[in-house]
């Protein structure tokens, strides 16, 4: 019996030595030390021995068990080691590679012109604030002095939300928003999507850009209004430009106007761009109605003020020379890069 454990146990650890994987080494363990395996079948075997050879044959049953078990577990070591190692050699990081591209994408022409836009009035001493899309009609249109039968009011001009709240259809209600929250002086732009029932063509879409701007103190006057927006015209179109104001009407201002420049593709020659005018419409503008300052809480008999309104997409469009609204939103990166 001796001689038959012994046997095991060289076999046993002949084999570990040989088991190349982990799987293999496991099986080992099952041969020799499982369930059935055959130093537990020696074991079993115990009863037809003398009850002298009973304890020596056990020790060493246990001594050989102890003894392939810690071989099984060294070499489980060395395996596992020799995996890592492989895998670390495989997955070896090479620093000296040249890396992935990174894309840069560009300035959208809309945020160039809002950013060039903030820029120039943060230089003039303004404010830049925001106001929600979706709008009271009371701020898009009451407050303003536009009254229930005005036609900007129209379902087909305005997307209304309920009877009450509309998508805003210009960036004037933040006017009436800031006049009720702030005293004057008052000097703000504020740059935002607007929202119009217009179907898309090459000047439309449902969607664009405005900004607004306000004015209200004391003493303001017609003269700050035209000083402020050929000053503006001038940094933001060219130090050449031209400005004119036109008689107009909007509820929200009185007396109302509005403003042209000078083409500044043509220098006023005419051409394409300004359709053979030598003028661009660049916004409409006036002084702050009375009625719109005492609707927010001004009174119009101490404080006066100035306001205008432009589009984005319009200015965008003439400054980089673009033909069509449409490309402005299609985010065609061949079109983006150029600017
Ligand atoms: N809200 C006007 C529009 O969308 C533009 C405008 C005109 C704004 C005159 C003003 C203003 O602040 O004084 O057509």
């Amino acid at each position: 019996m001796k001689d038959t454990i012994l046997k095991i146990k060289e076999n046993a650890k002949n084999e570990i030595k040989k088991a190349d994987n982990l799987q293999i080494l496991n099986d080992v363990r099952v041969k020799y030390l499982g369930k059935k395996g055959e130093l537990t079948v020696v074991l079993r075997g115990m009863g037809a021995l003398t009850p002298e050879e009973r304890p020596i044959i056990g020790s060493l049953v246990n001594e050989a068990r102890d003894e392939i078990e810690n071989e099984i577990q060294l070499k489980e070591k060395e395996l596992k080691a020799e995996i890592l190692k492989e895998k670390l050699e495989k997955e070896k990081i090479d620093i000296t590679m040249p890396s992935k591209k990174i894309e840069l994408g560009s300035v959208h022409p809309i945020t160039a012109i809002i950013d060039n836009v903030k820029e120039i009035f943060l230089g003039l001493g303004y404010e830049v604030v925001d106001g929600p899309e979706i709008e009271k009609a009371i701020y898009n249109f009451d407050k303003l002095n536009t009254p229930p039968d005005h036609p900007a009011r129209d379902v087909q001009d305005t997307f209304y939300i309920t009877d009450d709240i509309v998508l805003r259809s210009q960036t004037s209600p933040v006017q009436a928003r800031v006049m009720e929250t702030q005293k004057p002086p008052i000097k703000i732009i504020c740059p935002g999507k607007v929202y119009r029932s217009d179907s898309v063509d090459a000047t439309h879409s449902p969607v664009f850009h405005q900004i607004e701007g306000l004015v209200v103190d004391k003493n303001i006057s017609m003269s700050d209004l035209k000083g402020t927006l050929e000053t503006f015209a001038k940094k933001c179109l060219g130090e050449n430009t031209q400005i004119r104001f036109r008689p107009h009407h909007f509820p929200f201002t009185e007396p109302s106007a509005e403003a042209d420049v000078s083409c500044f593709v043509c220098k006023g020659k005419g051409c394409r761009v300004c359709k053979n005018e030598g003028w661009i419409e660049l916004l409409g503008c006036g002084m702050v109605h009375p009625n719109v300052l005492e609707n927010c809480g001004i009174d119009p008999n101490i404080y006066s003020g100035f306001a205008f309104g432009f589009g984005v997409e319009r200015i965008a469009m003439a400054k980089y020379g673009i033909d069509d609204m449409r490309l402005l939103y299609e985010n065609d990166v061949r079109f983006l890069k150029q600017f």
